[in-house]
């Protein structure tokens, strides 16, 4: 077993800070000492910079069909530039089809990642439908490690579940120990103002946000908290993007019901005013649920740092301006997604720490271990301890970086943040004790990523 000694660095975990050595022994975390003096077949130097839990995000999506065609990055090339962010683990979505079985849709993206991911990987399950086959088989998954189910409130036709057969899977999430996470918009009235829009000539990208308002989006929250109070079990709100559906979170919270959330970095760093762009450039910032007014990314700090928002995931789901083009004349039809997976860490220790906005322990808590303990992987993954899987990074507080899609990773020919610096960076990044990046260069192969069982439901 190969063994790497990370030494002279300051060892960042969700609680504490101080200066350490690191010994790694194969594909684990051996030993943490203040002078740790062995010979290690690889000694890296990190002093002056951060060691911390490799990044873990569970929200992205590789390979996805989705309006008319397919994520730009595969598992491949999406893991890569994860990696060259200082994130060593995702949980991407699997697609069941309707009439499909959830098994075969989760075997599919098996075969996706398999021999291409270069980082670990978990899988959430996105149900279209619930039945009596599909509830036995959320068991049988849940067994396999695929221990939660994303449902969507919006998406008519396409996603959309209706409250009954939510309230359903939600009592069933309950009996096999599974997560619900839940795309909370009112898709019911969003189509319709989509459809008046269009119909009065409004096909501009900006129409996008236009006809997705805030309230559409408190209004689901509030109503998919309500329904996981009355199947009595935990519900996680995914990309949370408006202050008034945090809102909704939050007085949840404040009763005491277990209602988690998570924000993206698009909803803290840009704004509407990203819609206005000139020309076709605001379908860049097509997304669901779309940017906000700047105003309400305060209250997103705020819910950050009180931990109203547990974590910031990203929605990793880029298209290039080619695909984005099948919406030219008509917003509805702009593939919805942007890239976001290899800039998460970077945006906000720059953003967040650098800003006074959270602290370190906090960034390490939200970028990796809050994300580990809520989706079934602590223990192995989101923290530096004896016995944890040595996916760690040395974080270089002091490197300036201009964000471009030129010099970023990830498959796609824009980058939302284009030509924004940012201070800090991933320098050296070791996947299992493997450096998969080393100060800039991809040192690790495609394939060597895992899948991960997760654990059942921990929240
Ligand atoms: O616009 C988005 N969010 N695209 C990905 C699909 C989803 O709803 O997460
Ligand atoms: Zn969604
Ligand atoms: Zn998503």
């Amino acid at each position: 077993m190969a063994t790497t000694l990370i030494k002279n660095g300051t060892v960042v975990t969700a609680s504490d800070e101080y200066r350490g050595d690191v010994l790694c022994d194969g594909e684990t975390i051996a030993q943490i000492g203040t002078k740790i003096d062995v010979k290690a077949d690889t000694v890296i130097d990190a002093s002056g910079r951060y060691v911390i839990p490799g990044g873990i995000d569970v929200h992205t999506h590789m390979e996805l069909p989705f309006g008319g065609t397919v994520s730009s990055d595969d598992f491949q090339t999406g893991t890569i530039a994860a990696a060259h962010g200082g994130t060593t683990t995702i949980v991407d979505f699997a697609v069941q089809d309707r009439g499909q079985p959830a098994r075969k849709a989760w075997e599919t993206w098996m075969a996706k990642a398999e021999g291409k991911a270069a980082i670990d990987y978990g899988f959430h399950m996105i149900l279209r439908e619930f039945n009596d086959s599909l509830a036995r088989e959320m068991k049988d998954l849940v067994q396999e490690g695929v221990s939660s189910f994303k449902l969507f409130m919006a998406y008519p036709g396409v996603f959309m579940m209706d409250d009954a057969q939510i309230f359903r899977a939600m009592q069933r999430s309950g009996e096999v120990g599974a997560t619900i996470c839940m795309h909370a918009e009112n898709g019911g009235v969003i189509d319709v103002l989509v459809q008046q829009a269009l119909a009065g000539g409004q096909t501009a990208p900006k129409y996008h946000a236009l006809t997705r308002p805030a309230r559409a989006e408190a209004e689901a929250t509030h109503r998919a908290i309500a329904i996981a109070e009355i199947a009595n079990v935990p519900v996680y709100i995914v990309h949370l993007s408006a202050a008034g559906a945090l809102d909704m979170v939050t007085e949840a919270r404040d009763r005491g019901v277990p209602a988690y959330a998570e924000t993206c970095p698009q909803y803290l760093f840009l704004d509407y005013t990203n819609y206005e762009e000139a020309g076709f450039s605001g379908a860049k910032y097509v997304m669901s649920p779309p940017l906000r007014e700047a105003s309400m990314q305060d209250q997103l700090w705020r819910g950050l740092k009180g931990n109203d928002l547990q974590l910031v995931a990203t929605d990793h789901c880029p298209f290039c301006m080619k695909e984005k083009q099948l919406g030219a004349g008509d917003f509805s039809k702009i593939p919805n997604g942007a890239p976001g997976v290899e800039t998460r860490l970077a945006l906000l220790f720059d953003g967040g720490v650098r800003q006074g906005r959270i602290s370190l322990q906090r960034w390490v808590e939200i970028c990796s271990t809050a994300p580990a303990k809520i989706f079934g992987l602590a223990g192995k993954k989101g923290t530096i301890a004896p016995g944890a899987d040595a996916d760690i990074v040395v974080w270089d507080p002091e490197h300036k970086q201009t964000l471009s899609a030129r010099t970023l990773h990830m498959n796609c020919d824009y980058n939302p943040y284009e030509g924004r610096v940012v201070t800090g960076g991933a320098e050296t990044v070791l996947s299992r004790g493997r450096v998969v990046v080393d100060k800039g260069t991809f040192t690790g192969k495609p394939g060597s990523g895992r899948f991960l069982r997760r654990a059942p439901r921990s929240i």
